[in-house]
């Protein structure tokens, strides 16, 4: 059907296609999932996951890269930056704006630490850590913890507005809601962090705000907006 499609055509596209970005080093384990997978190294991706995609949240990707491998060599665990001060890490920060980011990234690190359970594996409790939200908590759990759970940034949303041709405000409280339940109905079971990420890299990278490159679209034979748009234009009269 035509989701199963959308998710083959996506993920082979991210195969073929994503950004060598640092985080996705540590966070990518090849493709393998074998069940019993390294408790450690789930952790240290999902540590990863978290400090990159709070960057991430107002900053564009190119400035992340620097200030993500500085603070990964300051702090390579969470328990390194659990025992770090609040002045270290506003230094650290400098430059990258909200400042109350990463104060709550300090907090929760400490938070997590001296609960001594572990990381937090799904989104219900990564949710009661300080300063991680809906967004965070979703990205962590699929990413790391592959948790099949749906993650909507403003790029996701464009890309399944367009191609579910959702015409309302795509600000609007409602349309949110709309989208990232569309997004839960459409996330991979086998690979949700993958999945999420190849919706956000195709937003940021094909699908973009204006002119959007339709041709180089993994998806484009599914999008109802780019057949709206074709349609529309067939049915000008240019020729007289
Ligand atoms: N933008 C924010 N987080 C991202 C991610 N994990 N992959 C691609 N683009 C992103």
């Amino acid at each position: 059907d035509e989701a199963l499609e959308i998710r083959a055509s996506l993920l082979k596209w991210y195969d073929e296609n994503q950004r060598d970005l640092p985080w996705r080093r540590i966070s990518n384990s090849g493709g393998n999932d074998h069940d019993n997978e390294d408790v450690e190294e789930s952790e240290r991706r999902a540590y990863a996951v978290w400090v990159s995609e709070v960057m991430l949240q107002q900053t564009r990707v190119q400035t992340v890269i620097d200030y993500f491998n500085r603070w990964m060599n300051k702090w390579p665990t969470l328990r390194h930056l659990s025992q770090a001060s609040l002045e270290e890490v506003n230094e650290m920060w400098a430059g990258l704006g909200y400042y109350r980011r990463a104060r709550f990234l300090l907090e929760g690190a400490k938070m997590v630490v001296d609960e001594g359970a572990g990381f937090p594996r799904e989104v219900s409790a990564l949710r009661r850590v300080k300063g991680i939200g809906e967004y965070t908590a979703g990205a962590i759990a699929s990413i790391a913890f592959k948790e099949v759970v749906p993650v909507v940034d403003g790029n996701v949303i464009r890309v399944l507005a367009r191609l579910k041709a959702i015409s309302r405000n795509p600000k609007d409280t409602a349309t949110v809601k709309k989208i990232w339940k569309l997004a839960g109905e459409l996330v991979d079971d086998c690979r949700p962090g993958d999945f999420n990420q190849a919706l956000m890299e195709l937003g940021a990278t094909v699908c973009t705000p204006l002119s959007p490159s339709c041709s180089l679209c993994p998806i484009s034979t599914q999008c109802r907006a780019l057949s709206l748009s074709k349609l529309r234009e067939s049915m000008l009269v240019t020729d007289y």
